[in-house]
């Protein structure tokens, strides 16, 4: 592949979904009604919709026409084994128990293996697996690399777990503490930022010493692989597919939020090698998802999924969607904006702590910025800063995150190049005009996952 050339779009637009088009005094509104928080938008306020790439990837022709050969049998659906051949052929885990999203293979895997006093490191947290595994007795402790919370370390791969931290952790509490390490690819906290292929080999080496599990979370394994082909030594000349079934062959076990790399609007599931294992979660799974061979989907999700799988390790497919989101950094960059570099897979992370240095962190910098961004142009874009981060649950602070950052996350297929020309321009005109944006007060905040939820007041 040339540098040289465009990454167009390998496929073609069949069907439209008009946009409403509001004016800045609806949107401020609109934003006072959703107490400052872009998650209390309704979907018809916005004009593009960059909170996550998760759910919102537009389906293949051949996607749709799966759906329509659903097999919605309680038991045993055909849509079931097409999707359980499709995490073998290319993924290589042996078992697989969908879910009805990623945080439904989360509960279900914290609760088999963590026990109280447990503790699990991570290359950096996610809210969602940093909560199952909170609540199932664990505590979660962080061994990404130093770089991934320095958001202008251009270094290619920082989603890399530090050695040195992660031995620390077997020294302080002992191997039995640790029931597996949970190593993601690629990190979506740090910025959308990969793992490499040595340094997940490095990690294995560790667990095979010590006898302790790697539970992956393959959410963006395909984004993952696609970095390590550009960048890493060795891997050139390797196609998406066998990189993505290498990565999977270092770990015991995965979570997948399938909606995002694997191109659904719902759906997920667990993957394990061990039997002993995939028997107890399949016996779990029927407590809070569903029957092991529906977990929680309809047969046409499964099948949908089955087909995604296969098309998001495509090259033009990943390369497009990896090139739409390097644009737009490339845009953003050129005009002086703050970003985490290097630039990430699903998404461009503005620096809140840089664009608003007259904002101290807790008066929520990246919120206050993700909601100007939305009243200056309709684009709504997501906090992944204080707000995201919750209290540390001993002492009831909020925990300070280094990374105060504003996602602008790009959907699947969803957008043209000419959206992304607005998105930038939108988030030039705030930064001009940034000096006249206080910050906000949080006036109601939820026990869980606050972000989702919690209200704001502008501070006056
Ligand atoms: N792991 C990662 C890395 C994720 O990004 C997500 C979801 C999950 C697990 C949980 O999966 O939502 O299907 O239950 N991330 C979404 C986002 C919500 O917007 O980043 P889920």
């Amino acid at each position: 592949m040339k540098a040289t050339r465009s990454w167009a779009e390998p496929y073609k637009i069949k069907m439209v979904e008009p946009l409403f088009m509001s004016t800045q005094e609806q949107r401020e509104g609109y934003l006072k009604e959703a107490g400052y928080n872009t998650f209390l938008l309704r979907s018809k306020q916005v004009y593009i919709d960059l909170l996550t790439d998760s759910g919102t990837s537009a389906m293949s022709d051949r996607q749709w026409a799966g759906m329509m050969m659903g097999d919605e049998a309680y038991a045993g659906s055909e849509n079931f084994y097409h999707m359980e051949d499709a995490v073998r052929r290319y993924y290589g885990y042996k078992h697989v128990i969908p879910t009805h999203q990623g945080r439904g293979a989360e509960h279900i895997l914290s609760q088999i293996l963590i026990n109280k006093g447990d503790v699990v490191p991570g290359n950096m947290y996610f809210t969602t697996t940093r909560l199952h595994q909170e609540l199932a007795g664990g505590k979660f402790v962080d061994v990404i690399i130093d770089e991934a919370h320095d958001p202008v370390s251009e270094y290619k791969f920082k989603g890399n777990c530090d050695i040195q931290k992660l031995q620390r952790v077997v020294d302080t509490y002992g191997a039995e503490r640790v029931p597996y390490i949970c190593m993601a690819t690629t990190v979506n906290m740090a910025g959308g930022q990969p793992i490499s292929m040595e340094n997940l080999k490095t990690v294995r080496a560790f667990a095979d010493k010590y006898g302790i599990m790697i539970v992956h979370d393959m959410t963006r394994v395909a984004e993952n692989a696609f970095m390590i082909q550009q960048h890493e030594a060795g891997y050139s000349d390797r196609s998406i597919a066998e990189i993505v079934l290498e990565i999977c062959s270092l770990t015991d076990a995965a979570t997948m939020s399938a909606k995002k790399d694997a191109l659904v609007n719902i759906g997920g599931f667990l993957a394990m090698n061990d039997p002993e294992l995939y028997q107890k979660a399949s016996n779990m799974v029927v407590v809070y998802e569903g029957l092991h061979t529906y977990g929680g989907l309809a047969g046409r999700d499964m099948e949908a999924l089955a087909i995604g799988i296969g098309e998001s390790v495509q090259q033009e497919h990943i390369r497009a969607r990896i090139g739409q989101v390097q644009h737009l950094g490339q845009m953003l960059r050129e005009a002086g904006i703050p970003l985490v570099l290097p630039i990430g897979t699903h998404g461009v992370f503005i620096d809140a702590k840089r664009f608003l240095p007259h904002v101290p962190q807790d008066a929520f910098p990246a919120q206050a910025l993700a909601a100007e961004i939305y009243a200056d142009s309709g684009v709504r874009t997501m906090e992944r800063g204080i707000v995201s981060a919750g209290r540390n649950l001993e002492t009831g602070a909020h925990n300070f995150p280094e990374l105060e950052l504003v996602r602008l996350t790009i959907p699947r297929r969803v957008y043209t190049q000419a959206h992304m020309e607005v998105v930038a321009e939108s988030v030039v005109s705030v930064f001009e005009a940034r000096d006249k944006i206080r910050g906000l007060k949080m006036i109601y905040e939820p026990t869980y996952l606050r972000f989702f939820q919690a209200r704001f007041e502008p501070i006056q």
